[in-house]
């Protein structure tokens, strides 16, 4: 099996479009690598590959990655699906990409499936061509060309546009943000879990003894856009975890013996953004690697 982290920044990525923190002033003036909005193609016999959420950035991933390019006749795609993690922008907008009558399957849980059904703008993916899947929780799930995947449940929020005027419940794990377990037949497996607002026992069991996690690595610490002064929310109001501090998910995931762990989904104001930083050495020498656009994993 084969993993292209595709794009590996939160939303809005780096450098966000209308931001100069001290992060993406370095990205703007070409002192720090680029990132685009999180998500990862996979694939188990590196031609037919599934993609893990459709980021606003997809034609510029697509264009970026030869495994992608169309490669057969008139009109083709090796992407044969798509699987929603959740309904954010970050995660979703990237399907008005794949427009133009190319069949493929899109897979998502209810909720998230509802939450397209009612926008309009996304009936440009005609049903009868691109069907979209529910999921069920809990269920592995063979999706073809040689992959499973099993959606479940983890402690967070529902997508910030549907947020509507009261705090809705941060960290609820009834399936308002999931993750997901993608597998082979011969036993290679990943899990992914782009958001993640607290490791609750129930995941921790689900992610010991696991080779590879790509996980929530939006925030280093829980005030850090507050203390960038671009905002006002926590990491914890944004149903995110941060790396940092005993609660945090370096501590965390670095408890359960998970043999390869990469932050994914990071936030243009972290600090392990940038190579050499106090934070990323932090990171790396807790046992953690950060992402970047093109990065490839092969497991077996
Ligand atoms: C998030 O992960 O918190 C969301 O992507 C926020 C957003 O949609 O901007
Ligand atoms: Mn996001
Ligand atoms: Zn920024």
């Amino acid at each position: 099996m084969r993993l292209i982290i595709l794009g590996a920044a939160a939303g809005g990525g780096f450098p966000q479009w209308n931001c100069r923190c001290r992060n993406c002033r370095l990205a703007w003036a070409g002192g720090a690598l680029p990132r685009t909005q999180c998500s990862v193609a996979v694939s188990a016999d590196e031609r037919r590959w599934l993609l893990l959420n459709a980021a606003p950035d997809l034609r510029q991933q697509i264009a970026a990655t030869p495994a992608l390019h169309p490669k057969h006749g008139l009109r083709d795609s090796p992407i044969q699906a798509v699987l929603l993690t959740g309904g954010d922008v970050d995660a979703c907008a990237g399907l008005l990409h794949l427009r133009e009558g190319q069949p493929f399957d899109l897979f998502a849980v209810p909720a998230t499936l509802d939450a397209l059904a009612a926008d309009p703008i996304f009936a440009v993916l005609h049903p009868e061509r691109v069907p979209r899947l529910r999921l069920p929780f809990e269920q592995p799930c063979e999706i073809g060309f040689g992959l499973t995947v099993e959606i479940y449940a983890v402690p967070g929020k529902v997508p910030l546009w549907r947020e509507g005027e009261h705090e809705p419940d941060l960290a609820s794990e009834r399936g308002e943000a999931v993750g997901v377990r993608v597998s082979t037949e011969t036993g290679a497996r990943f899990h992914f879990i782009p958001g993640c607002a607290r490791l609750s026992p129930r995941l921790r069991e689900r992610l010991a003894g696991e080779p590879l996690v790509l996980f929530d690595g939006t925030l280093f610490t829980d005030d850090e856009m507050i203390q960038a002064g671009v905002g006002s929310k926590t990491g914890r109001r944004m149903g995110h975890m941060s790396m940092q501090g005993p609660n945090g998910s370096m501590a965390a995931l670095g408890e359960l013996a998970i043999g390869r762990k990469v932050y994914v989904h990071i936030n243009n104001t972290n600090p392990v953004l940038l190579d050499g930083s106090a934070e990323r050495l932090a990171a790396e020498a807790a046992g953690f690697e950060i992402a970047f656009d093109g990065m490839e994993i092969e497991l077996s």
